[in-house]
């Protein structure tokens, strides 16, 4: 049998020289079921990879870039189970298929939870499978996407500092990566805490410009006049006080980035002006008359809902459709639980001085109840307030651990509020099957810009169900 796996491998030789192709292993001992998962991959541009029984398969994983693996559950050689683990183990960015029939589909649900991509009920037809490789073949694209996009990324200065590994952080991460190399304007959104002024020093440190100047100015502390000599500049007399003429941040950043934080809350006599200076790449210092070309990029945030602000006056629509040419929203800490144990390993790290910083040279962790504790608890105030609680903490406890004890009262007094128990960390991490199909339908929509009729597509679900599912999850798009 396996030359029969050969034999199909050569004949696709020539197509996997193109870095486009991807390349699927199809596991199963019955030969018509094999010929006829070929030919639908095949149809849709897979180069694909016979093989009857697992001891193929594993030979097969050595020799081949398999990106996607069919696997028959009903494995002759052992549970489809330990086949499937054997696979991620030797291959971990594979993603695998589960072929059932009805009598297997309990461990199918249980092979999710061991990384399985999804499973195919026995007899499918051709659609079935077609929408499925359709889908898991976009879902692998992204994947190695995010992960050549993270390594180059990782490797400038300003992403090394921004941690989450989350499907919404890795979202943030392909836009971040695209609108760094242009110049528009950027609209980052998120509540407070999430990190957007971060986020800003991203994009300017991954740009072409890095080398200019990052020139923040807050709209929400300054006052009006304060802020708009701080972004026009003033000239010499132009109110009390200005003893001697000042130049504008505009102009400072010289093609570096002018980070107007807080947007929202900016005088609308004020937003006029912005608009002006941004629609005529010049500015006008207060009191003054000369005009001063300017070429500095501008990226704005706010925790505010801008659109709303548009809607009851107060911020003008022109200026945000200006901003927001591009517009970036920072997920809440409580969407994306899942960065918590990172987050909390770089601020215990930090604190330890492992990062070089002299905070004590003591190597700190954190109990596993404690952080069960952290990642039960909601964050209103996001990546910030998780930084506090813990800097807090590490200066509460008497030890290098981080006990429940040493967390502040209202996160101690937040159980009752809480869900069930997260399960404990070192061991495998069990995630309900419907919170799986809530995550992907989510993360598929946000992919999509909220195009939720392509995302019912692509997920192949009825656009009915999604919409069902949206209601049964409360979720606004
Ligand atoms: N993903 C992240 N990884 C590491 N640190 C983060 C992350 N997000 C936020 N932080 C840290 O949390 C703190 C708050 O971040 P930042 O000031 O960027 O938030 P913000 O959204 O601008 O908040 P605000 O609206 O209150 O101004 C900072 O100390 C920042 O370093
Ligand atoms: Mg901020």
């Amino acid at each position: 049998m396996a030359t029969s796996h050969a034999a199909a491998t050569s004949a696709k030789v020539e197509r996997r020289e193109s870095a486009e192709l991807l390349n699927v292993l199809i596991v199963d001992d019955d030969r018509a079921a094999r010929e006829s998962c070929k030919q639908v991959a095949e149809d849709l541009g897979f180069v694909t990879h016979l093989v009857p029984d697992a001891l193929a398969a594993y030979e097969t994983l050595e020799q081949q870039p398999i990106d996607v693996v069919l696997l028959d559950l009903r494995s002759p050689d052992g549970g489809g189970l330990e086949v499937l683990r054997e696979v991620k183990q030797r291959r971990p960015q594979a993603e695998v298929v589960l072929m059932t029939d009805f009598g297997t589909v309990q461990n199918a649900v249980q092979a999710m939870r061991f990384g399985a991509y999804d499973y195919l009920t026995k007899p499918f037809d051709r659609d079935e499978l077609r929408l499925l490789l359709e889908r898991v073949r976009s879902h692998v694209k992204i994947l190695g996407e995010n992960r050549m996009l993270r390594a180059k990324l990782r490797s400038k200065d300003g992403f090394a500092n921004i941690v989450g590994a989350s499907p919404q952080m890795e979202k943030l991460y392909r836009i971040v990566s695209k609108v760094a190399v242009s110049t528009h304007p950027v609209l980052i959104l998120g509540e407070s805490g999430t990190g957007k002024e971060l986020v800003a020093r991203a994009i300017h440190s991954s740009g072409p410009h890095r080398d200019k100047p990052f020139l923040p100015v807050d709209c929400g502390t300054l006052v009006p006049t304060l802020i708009e000599s701080e972004l026009f500049g003033h000239v010499k007399g132009a109110f009390t006080g200005a003893t001697r003429s000042k130049q504008g941040l505009l102009e400072l950043a010289q093609g570096g980035t002018v980070f107007l934080d807080e947007i929202g809350e900016l005088p609308t006599d004020l937003q006029s002006k912005l608009l002006r200076a941004l629609q005529e790449k010049e500015i006008r210092p207060v009191g003054g008359t000369r005009r001063i070309p300017i070429d500095a990029r501008i990226l704005a945030a706010s925790n505010r809902d801008l659109e709303t602000a548009c809607e009851t006056g107060t911020f003008r629509k022109d200026l945000y459709f200006r901003l927001n040419v591009v517009n970036l929203r920072i997920p809440p800490l409580r969407e994306r639980k899942a960065d918590i144990p990172l987050l909390v390993g770089r601020f215990l790290e930090r604190m330890s001085g492992a990062d070089g910083t002299a905070r004590g040279n003591v190597e700190r962790t954190i109990s596993d109840n404690a952080l069960q504790r952290l990642m039960g608890y909601e964050w209103p105030g996001n990546v910030r307030e998780l930084e506090n609680c813990l800097e807090r903490a590490c200066a509460l406890s008497s030890g290098p651990i981080v006990h429940l004890g040493d967390l502040p009262t209202a996160l101690q007094n937040a159980e009752m509020f809480m869900g069930p128990p997260q399960p404990a960390l070192n061991g495998p991490q069990i995630v309900p099957i419907a919170e799986i199909e809530k995550q992907t339908i989510l993360s598929t929509i946000r992919v999509l810009n909220g195009d939720k009729l392509e995302a019912a597509r692509r997920l192949g679900i009825g656009k009915t169900t999604l919409y069902r599912k949206l209601k049964e999850y409360g979720t606004q798009f």
